[in-house]
């Protein structure tokens, strides 16, 4: 039986995680270059745990800058069975509304200018991504956040923009209206991706800040009022995260949905 290992991507606001013992962060080196940071490795209730800030500490990769690749590929180095994205997004929906968490279950990809695979030159390989979330692994997210006192929803659509200037109102309005997105941000994709080629369980905790621009009784959305929000969502998420390790426990039995095998048959290239 395989042993947990939870990595948590810490966006804006989530800079560790409380209460973790043998806290030590921890340099690793990957063919892809340097992830955004050392990562905090560490075990809460007993459970292995590997912490990754997203931007880096102190917020210095903008959303394009991100070493998607080294990040995910440092993850999987240290043995991780199991993301979690935590990140700030705007919301398309009237009850969605800030300070509430959603637990997202598809994206539109509309970033263009990140690596976006592992493979390529040498080894083509080709992952469905139709189902790019693990519903076992959002049901923790789900259940820890309940029981954390959150308002969650469950599932939902999230538009990846590159940023990092915010969408225009005729944007906004178009991803909500004619797209169907819920909430909108800058960082799940490539993760995603990544995360389902390195055939590791993702789950996507998108964290409400704002309406973007589409909301009619709402100003644009800024920087300022972000933060103000996310000041509270830190302390949320970071309570959530608490919860996961009881939830997912220390033994890992393969993942229902297959996540953990999702190159099973997607490799092309002919073996050597
Ligand atoms: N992150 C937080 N709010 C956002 C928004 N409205 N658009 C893109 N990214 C965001």
């Amino acid at each position: 039986m395989t042993q947990t290992k939870i990595a948590i991507i810490g966006g804006s606001g989530i800079y560790d995680i409380d209460g973790l013992e043998n806290a030590d962060w921890v340099t690793v080196e990957t063919p892809w270059g340097d992830p955004s940071d050392q990562i905090l490795t560490g075990t809460l209730d007993g459970v292995e745990m590997v912490f990754l800030p997203r931007h880096g500490r102190g917020h210095v990769h903008s959303p394009t800058e991100i070493p998607y690749r080294a990040n995910i590929d440092a993850l999987k180095r240290l043995g991780a069975t199991d993301v979690i994205s935590v990140s700030a997004c705007g919301s398309f929906r009237e009850q969605m509304a800030p300070g509430d968490f959603v637990i997202v279950d598809q994206f539109i990809d509309r970033t263009f200018a990140r690596e976006k695979s592992f493979f390529g030159t040498g080894c083509v390989a080709h992952v469905s991504v139709a189902h790019p979330t693990c519903p076992r692994l959002s049901d923790a997210c789900e259940t820890a956040g309940k029981a954390a006192g959150i308002t969650i929803h469950r599932g939902g659509t999230y538009l990846a923009m590159e940023g990092p200037q915010f969408s225009s109102l005729a944007e906004s309005k178009m991803y909500r209206e004619q797209w169907g997105c819920d909430v909108i941000g800058m960082t799940n994709m490539p993760e995603a991706k990544l995360a389902r080629e390195a055939e590791l369980c993702f789950a996507s905790i998108a964290m409400v800040t704002d309406y973007d621009s589409w909301h009619p009784d709402h100003g644009e959305v800024d920087v300022t009022s972000i933060i103000a929000t996310l000041t509270g969502n830190a302390e949320k998420g970071r309570a959530l995260v608490k919860g996961l390790p009881k939830l997912l426990g220390q033994d890992r039995a393969p993942c229902p949905h297959g996540c953990d095998r999702a190159l099973e048959y997607a490799i092309l290239t002919a073996p050597e």
